[in-house]
């Protein structure tokens, strides 16, 4: 994924998780980020949206913290891929299926899934889902070169309004992936509203392949998100570079620390930008003047953390019934097959 996690103007839950790697964005996608600008930071607390992390630079970032050896959760997810995809595969348990995935970015994991259905000889279509259509385009192309055989049909679009179309006109038996832990960037409640919204455009029978982050020692989680590289940090600030550069702002990225904490209780793992001191920032695009007070703290990710207890009850929740979990081999992380009722 360029970014595993993206965004539209109309439907941000069902976006939030894809990616935009434009430098020239759209108008309407400028002024959905100047919009998201304006409301996060006339909250108290002031808070940005991480789903703006991802534009060229944000990606190429992201890319960097997925090969950091503190970043655990893309080698985890690869880990299962590798260890079980026959068992995922028999899990799956449909004789012919379109396997759709939610923000598929450059399929980097994906792929491993992928070429072992077609060894296998499966009857399956591959239809990647995301609101960037050039990221589609570059992922098609990659899938060409590599698995000439394999049939793509990309989707470009919003998550939901792509799954209602297709509800409306295939009745194909779907395996909907939605892999990497975006689900992490939802607070709970929303994460039940989104998986039900989801559960919605499915049949029954559908199956889903959904990614969550697994609660374990506190360290390894915070250390994955605050490595000494400064890399993640980087990643983070790049938000107040991006308001620089496409809305005119002007923060001095070198009054910006950030912050990283977990709650072993919630599982809530946050990342906070805090200015170092007594500061107004102006932004063009609003033409709006913002005072943030000395060490006052933005809210800027949210990377929820589960146990497998909780996850039940999400799938309970909204309609699904788990039908297996497969962990990597340290217990991090967890790919669970949900089928809807
Ligand atoms: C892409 C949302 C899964 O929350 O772990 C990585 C994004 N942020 N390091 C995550 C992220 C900081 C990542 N997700």
């Amino acid at each position: 994924m360029t970014n595993p996690l993206q965004t539209s103007s109309k439907n941000p839950i069902s976006t939030m998780l894809s990616s935009t790697a434009s430098t020239q964005p759209a108008t309407d996608t400028t002024s959905a980020f100047a919009r998201s600008v304006l409301h996060g930071l006339s909250q108290a607390p002031k808070q940005l949206s991480s789903m703006y992390f991802y534009d060229e630079r944000g990606d190429q970032l992201f890319q960097d913290i997925m090969h950091m050896p503190e970043y655990y959760l893309m080698n985890c997810e690869l880990n299962i891929f590798e260890q079980q995809k026959a068992q995922i595969l028999e899990a799956i348990g449909l004789e012919h299926f379109h396997l759709l995935e939610l923000g598929a970015g450059d399929g980097y994991k994906t792929r491993l899934l992928l070429r072992y259905f077609m060894e296998q000889s499966v009857d399956f279509e591959y239809q990647p889902i995301d609101i960037s259509a050039s990221v589609l385009q570059e992922l098609e192309l990659r899938l060409r070169e590599e698995l000439p055989a394999l049939k793509v049909h990309p989707l470009p679009g919003d998550y939901f309004n792509v799954l209602h179309e297709v509800k409306e006109t295939d009745t194909t038996p779907k395996v909907v992936l939605f892999l990497g832990a975006n689900i992490g960037n939802y607070p709970q409640e929303r994460a039940v509203a989104f998986l039900r919204h989801l559960q919605d455009e499915l049949n029954t029978g559908d199956k889903l392949l959904v990614g969550f982050d697994l609660k374990k020692d506190p360290e390894v989680i915070l250390n994955a998100y605050n490595d000494p590289a400064g890399i993640t940090a980087a990643f983070n600030l790049n938000l107040l570079e991006r308001m620089n550069r496409e809305l005119g702002a002007n923060f001095n990225i070198q009054d910006f620390r950030h912050w990283e904490s977990y709650d072993p209780v919630t599982g809530a793992t946050r990342s906070f930008l805090v200015s170092t001191k007594a500061q107004h920032v102006f932004i063009k695009t609003l033409n709006q003047s913002f005072h943030f007070e000395a060490w006052e703290a933005v809210n800027v990710e949210l990377s929820q953390k589960y146990s497998l207890s909780e996850i039940e009850a999400l799938a309970a929740d909204s309609g699904f019934l788990v039908e297996q979990h497969f962990t990597d081999d340290r217990g991090y992380f967890v790919d669970s097959l949900w089928r809807k009722l």
